[in-house]
Parts: structure tokens; C-alpha cells; sequence
């Protein structure tokens, strides 16, 4: 009996199992039902009361090898149990490089021209009161001109609202300097709009604000003109419109020739050939007071301008809700332009 628990222990010591299969096998040959070790475990009774103890110790010690062996190899085999067998030579999943998104392109490009001309990044929270969407910039209460911008009031405070443009960063920049002040703004505005091929109830805005001695519309026009020309070439047309904004006086809207070649350009343009991108004006001496700048001192102009009309222009885009979807195919059109 001893030999024969010897040569059991002999292998158990010398086993190396292939994989976890071999492992369970060689677990069931031990210490299954019908194992090794429960056959000597069954013969026990049969062995002399004077030699129980010892042969007791040698079936114990075998049992305790198997045990051992199995905890060796289990938690080798359960970490990275499909690693063998594996086509190890098969190639690897391709990395997918990143791009920046369209409208991140569109706005990092605006800033840098804008900068380069002068102005610097200001920026302001997408939650606002009254004040800073409304009030300060000369919308008095209930007054119809509320109404062109379809806002989302907080449900639980409609003193506070999503912001409906950026102009609110203007009445943030007024309270904080003096002129000559020459900031741009960047950010999300939020208008609760149908969303159709042209509108979307999420977009993006860059301000410019510049307030200083004698600032004239001619400024404003030739820093708007210069704008166009770098962004979009050389050549480019710009006209001016009139239009009106609560806090502008004399108001305009900026278009920028698109052009009347296909289908396309008739959706984009209204039939016209031109794109609306932005609004723009003097700002009104209503809105300088109320920030604390003598009007009688000081003028200056504002505009601001939507990102995706822009990029849509740019990369000849028709649909603006292409910009949400997050289609990858979409997105990696991107990569490496501008
Ligand atoms: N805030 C205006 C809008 O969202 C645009 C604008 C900015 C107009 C600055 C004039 C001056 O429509």
C-alpha cells in the first residue's frame, strides 16, 4: 500500500498540467468520486488499527500535494484561460486616431484670426439670470423682442435660463473692465427651436465686443470685412443688412456670398446665394450705461456669429444636425482639416 501511495505522490509532484482542462482532469482522477485519494480514504477501514496512523499521514499527505498542485495552477488558468491556444500570430485590432470635431476646428480657427487682430478669449457660464441674458442688454420686461429668442427657462427658478446667446459674456466683460475693452467669446447657446436642416436647439456663437474712444460702424465693418477675407479667402463678399437687436443701434446682419451652383447652395442660401453668419452693431449707449461706461465717453460695437453656419459653409455641409450625431464616418472626415 505504501509504494503505492509513494508512486501516486511521485506523479502528483511531477504533474504539469497543459491547460485547465488537464487540471480538472487531473483533479477528478484525485479527488473525484472515484479518485485515487478517496479509494485510499474507502481502504482506510480495512488497514490494521496499528498501522491507521501512519497510513492515515501518507493518504493525507497525498491529498494535500493535489491540493496543492491545483492551487498552483487554478488561478493561472482562470486569469487568462483563453490565452492558450490562440492564434497568436493573427494581427492586432487597428488603433483608431481621434479628430477634432468640426465646430471645434471652425471656433479654434475664428479665435485664432480674431486674436491675431487683437481680441482676447473671455468666457461665461451657460446658466444665466435675467440680467446678464436680458435685462443689461436693454430687453425690458416683456417686451416683444424676449420672444425672438425662444428660451429655455429653469424649471425651477424662470429667473434663470439656459443662455440663448452669447452676448451675455459682453455685460460679464463691461462689469469687470474699463474700456478700451476688445474681448471675443466663444461658447454654447441654447434656443428652444424646431430642429430642422438649418436650426438646431444646441449651437455654437463667438462674440467680439470692442469699446473704446470714437469706435465707429466703419470699424466695425472694416474688422468684420478683414475677418471674412481671412477665414474664408481673398475674394471673399461680405454685405450688411439692417436688422434689429435690443442692444445694438444701428443693428445689422452680416451675410457672406455662398454662391447659386446646385441644389445645395438654394437650401443653404434661400435661394439668394448668401448665408447669413452673423449679427452685429453699435452698441447701444442704453446697454454701456448699465454696465457702469459712460456712453458719452465711450462707443463701440459687437457682433456674433453662429459656428455651424460657418463650418457648414466651410465644409459644405447641408444638414446642421450632422454635427450631433456623432457618426463616425462623419467625424473622421475631419481628421487633419484646418
Ligand atoms: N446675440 C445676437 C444673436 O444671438 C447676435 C448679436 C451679437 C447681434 C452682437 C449684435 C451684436 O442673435
Amino acid at each position: 500500500m505504501k509504494e503505492a501511495i509513494e508512486a501516486h505522490l511521485r506523479q502528483v509532484e511531477d504533474f504539469v498540467p497543459a491547460d485547465a482542462t488537464a487540471l480538472e482532469a487531473f483533479r477528478v482522477a484525485y479527488l473525484g468520486k472515484k479518485g485515487h485519494v478517496t479509494g485510499y480514504f474507502t481502504a482506510f477501514k480495512s488497514v490494521p488499527n496499528e498501522e491507521k496512523k501512519e497510513f492515515g499521514q501518507w493518504v493525507n499527505s497525498l491529498k494535500q500535494a493535489v491540493e496543492a498542485k491545483i492551487d498552483a495552477y487554478r488561478e493561472q488558468f482562470s486569469a487568462a484561460p483563453q490565452r492558450t491556444g490562440e492564434d497568436t500570430t493573427r494581427p492586432g485590432v487597428a488603433f483608431q486616431p481621434g479628430a477634432f470635431h468640426p465646430i471645434t476646428l471652425v471656433r479654434n480657427e475664428i479665435v485664432r484670426i480674431l486674436e491675431r487682430m487683437g481680441f482676447a478669449v473671455a468666457e461665461g457660464p451657460e446658466m444665466e439670470d435675467d440680467w446678464h441674458n436680458f435685462s443689461a442688454l436693454n430687453f425690458p420686461p416683456d417686451h416683444p423682442a424676449r420672444d425672438m429668442q425662444d428660451t429655455f427657462f429653469l424649471a425651477q427658478n424662470p429667473d434663470w435660463a439656459l443662455r440663448t446667446h452669447t452676448s451675455s459674456i459682453q455685460v460679464r466683460a463691461m462689469a469687470q473692465q474699463q474700456p478700451p475693452i476688445r474681448v471675443i467669446a466663444p461658447g454654447r447657446v441654447f434656443r428652444n427651436e424646431a430642429i430642422s436642416s438649418r436650426s438646431h436647439c444646441v449651437f455654437h456663437q463667438v462674440e467680439g465686443l470692442y469699446i473704446d474712444r470714437n469706435v465707429s460702424f466703419a470699424d466695425l465693418k472694416q474688422t468684420l470685412l478683414e475677418f471674412a477675407q481671412a477665414f474664408f479667402g481673398e475674394q471673399t463678399q461680405i454685405r450688411l443688412r439692417p436688422s434689429y437687436f435690443p442692444f445694438t443701434e444701428p443693428s445689422a446682419e452680416v451675410d457672406i456670398w455662398w454662391g447659386l451652383e446646385n441644389e445645395v447652395d438654394y437650401r443653404m442660401t434661400k435661394g439668394t446665394g448668401w448665408l447669413e453668419i452673423m449679427g452685429c452693431g453699435m452698441v447701444d449707449p442704453a446697454v454701456l450705461a448699465a454696465s457702469g461706461i459712460d456712453p458719452e465717453v465711450y462707443s463701440g460695437f459687437a457682433f456674433g456669429m453662429g459656428i455651424e453656419r460657418i463650418a457648414m459653409q466651410r465644409f459644405q455641409i447641408p444638414d446642421i444636425r450632422a454635427f450631433y450625431e456623432n457618426d463616425s464616418r462623419f467625424l473622421r472626415a475631419f481628421q487633419g482639416a484646418l
